[in-house]
């Protein structure tokens, strides 16, 4: 607190009822923007901050089975080291979560050509995607209880993306122990989105995922290929280690011989998962017995990509010194299947004018 003590005078002055006194300023960036911060908090000792920059959940704090809190998502203490090199810790990334082949995609006759920053291919859009943009924010309460709602509009031509896009997200902290993520958004030209948040969870709060144990709500997965596009294909998860219909220790076959696990360099891969597109079903629990905790993912989704910090190097300092090694944190990241513009047997991605895009994803927390 004490180091954003001298943001603090400012926000006092000019405060509205927008800003609660736990609302401080994350700092700014080169172009003189600022980003701030905001703190949700229920009736269940649960806290989670955001920012404005990217959308960001930099902390979700809960405690554990004896009362004792940790903070179970990975994230810096400063918006300088999001700015600087971020893994997409945390951050609301599109406008097209997750790959796009070569960064190109065709529409209505038309070829788009995307900004590419994953090898030759367009991933989590682009070289300024959602995740490093300051969003406009505006905390607000509900009957579903505490949120931060973020807009941003994404203009027509936007690391290649055709349409003024406008996008609204709307985080709620409930006193259920949820975290519900509402978004929608319109388009004024026919274009593609998929949006997600990109957080990072270690239930137990620091070391690595291995001993959380995972359930997946998936018959198939969607294979790879060696540079992670999918191959169009719908593959059985029964009999192979992307089996996790049952709960599982993320660690039992993470390192089993297995070309696809050797192409994502671990689990880095899209799941199918069970239920209709459109409506709100149960994706993946998540279990770790030393702090009992317990965490459930829903959504509306069609797809879930489960990404176990395979590129995590110890390179990255997080919050509180703590530096972040192979496999520290998993992404269960709500999606539509990875390059599905280029994938026509996939769900559809396209946003037309006259449409609204919708989704809510909730993670709930608890014990076990
Ligand atoms: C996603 C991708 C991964 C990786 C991470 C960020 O989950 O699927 O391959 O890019 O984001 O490091």
């Amino acid at each position: 607190m004490k180091k954003y003590a001298k943001y603090l005078f400012p926000i006092f002055l000019f405060s509205t009822n927008a800003y609660a006194k736990e609302d401080i300023s994350f700092g700014k960036l080169a172009n003189g923007q600022e980003a701030f911060l905001y703190t949700l908090k229920n009736n269940k000792n649960t806290e989670i901050k955001i920012t404005n920059y990217g959308g960001i959940v930099t902390s979700i704090i809960l405690p554990d089975k004896k009362g004792n809190i940790s903070d179970i998502v990975l994230g810096f203490d400063n918006l300088q080291e999001y700015v600087k090199n971020s893994p997409y810790f945390g951050s609301i990334v599109g406008r097209y979560g997750n790959r796009i082949a070569k960064g190109v995609f065709h529409l209505n006759g038309k070829t788009y050509k995307l900004a590419t920053n994953n090898g030759v291919n367009h991933l989590h859009g682009g070289k300024v995607g959602f995740d490093k943009v300051i969003w406009n924010a505006k905390k607000f309460e509900s009957k579903e209880g505490k949120g931060l709602e973020l807009n941003y509009t994404s203009k027509d031509g936007e690391e290649g993306y055709p349409g003024n896009l406008k996008i609204n997200v709307k985080y709620v902290l409930t006193d259920n122990n949820e975290l519900k993520i509402y978004y929608q958004a319109n388009t004024d030209k026919t274009t593609i989105i998929n949006p997600t948040n990109h957080s990072y969870f270690n239930l137990f709060g620091s070391g690595d995922i291995l001993s959380n144990k995972l359930m997946i709500n998936a018959n198939y997965y969607t294979p790879i290929d060696s540079v992670s596009i999918t191959t169009g294909k719908l593959e059985k998860v029964a009999g192979t280690p992307f089996d996790f219909r049952k709960p599982k220790y993320i660690g039992k076959n993470i390192n089993d011989k297995n070309t696809q696990l050797s192409y994502g360099k671990g689990y880095d891969h899209n799941f199918v998962l069970n239920g209709k597109i459109g409506k709100l079903k149960l994706a993946a629990t998540v279990t770790e017995s030393k702090s009992g905790r317990k965490m459930e993912m829903y959504t509306t989704e069609p797809g879930l990509q489960f990404y176990s910090g395979n590129f995590l190097d110890g390179s990255f300092k997080g919050k509180n010194e703590q530096v972040y090694k192979n496999r520290y944190g998993f992404c269960l990241e709500a999606q539509h299947y990875p390059d599905s513009p280029n994938k026509p047997s996939f769900p559809t991605t396209v946003l037309k004018p006259n449409q609204t895009y919708k989704q809510l994803t909730i993670y709930k927390f608890g014990l076990m």
